[in-house]
């Protein structure tokens, strides 16, 4: 898409959900199917090698069933009316004492994440909700990106590649609508900031310390893609 086409589709007040959220919800239950299919067959050898302890635990009562990976991508409304919206605010919550010590605005956070505009990515286990990111179609430093503005895993589910997964969600939403990348905001002192290197993500040229505060408390971030 021509930059001039963009700007005028994404300057209009248009709901761009239908250029992407069907075609990421398929991506996504694709690449959870993938998981599981990889896991099954993991699970496949350890039996067929005669390792009862893995096979065992892994297999009875149907345990791939159960530990079943889901995805959704929604609109802010959809979320504001699901069940999730609890649990959102709770993983939301451990950022609240960041927001303070640099002095930010966090009342302010509702009403930023649920406008107009804003789609989650939300990961499902059992009907529990177990990670999400939360983004926008912006224009940043003159470029057309999606601007993540959350991405959370919930505690006893990081470490095994789901915040990685949502990357790689937000990544394929970009190259389907031809932004540029993906952009965030990240506080300088926020552990996030490793996990963003490791996915790809570097210091964008517009980023307060390259440019001319670096003592600005955060960065951001891009990933070109
Ligand atoms: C940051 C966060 C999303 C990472 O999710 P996760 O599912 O645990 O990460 P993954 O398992 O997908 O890790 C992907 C890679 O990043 C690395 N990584 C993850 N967290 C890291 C950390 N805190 N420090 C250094 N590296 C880290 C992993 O080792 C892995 O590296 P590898 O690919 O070389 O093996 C998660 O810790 C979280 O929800 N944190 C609190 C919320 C937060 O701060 N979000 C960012 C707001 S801007």
């Amino acid at each position: 898409m021509a930059e001039a086409e963009k700007k005028k589709l994404f300057d209009t007040e248009q709901d761009h959900s239908p250029l992407f959220v069907n075609e990421v919800q398929r991506y996504m239950q694709q690449r959870c199917m993938q998981q599981q299919q990889q896991q099954r067959y993991v699970e496949q050898a350890a039996r067929e090698e005669g390792d009862k302890r893995n096979a065992g635990s892994a297999l009875d009562g149907g345990r791939a069933e159960r530990d079943a990976l889901e995805a959704r991508c929604w609109t802010h409304d959809k979320v504001l009316q699901s069940p999730y919206l609890s649990d959102i605010w709770t993983m939301l919550d451990r950022m609240r004492p960041a927001y303070d010590k640099h002095g930010w605005d966090w009342s302010e956070k509702e009403d930023e994440l649920f406008a107009e505009g804003m789609h989650f990515i939300l990961l499902l286990q059992q009907q529990q909700l177990i990670g999400f990111t939360i983004f926008l179609l912006d224009e940043e430093d003159e470029q057309w990106v999606v601007y993540c503005y959350e991405l959370h895993v919930a505690e006893g589910h990081k470490g095994k590649g789901l915040g990685k997964f949502l990357v790689e969600c937000l990544e394929h939403v970009a190259r389907h609508i031809g932004m540029v990348g993906i952009a965030l905001t990240c506080f300088k002192d926020n552990d996030a900031l490793r996990f963003y290197e490791r996915t790809g993500f570097s210091i964008a040229d517009h980023s307060p310390s390259k440019h001319n505060d670096p003592d600005a408390p955060y960065e951001i971030l891009m990933k070109r893609i």
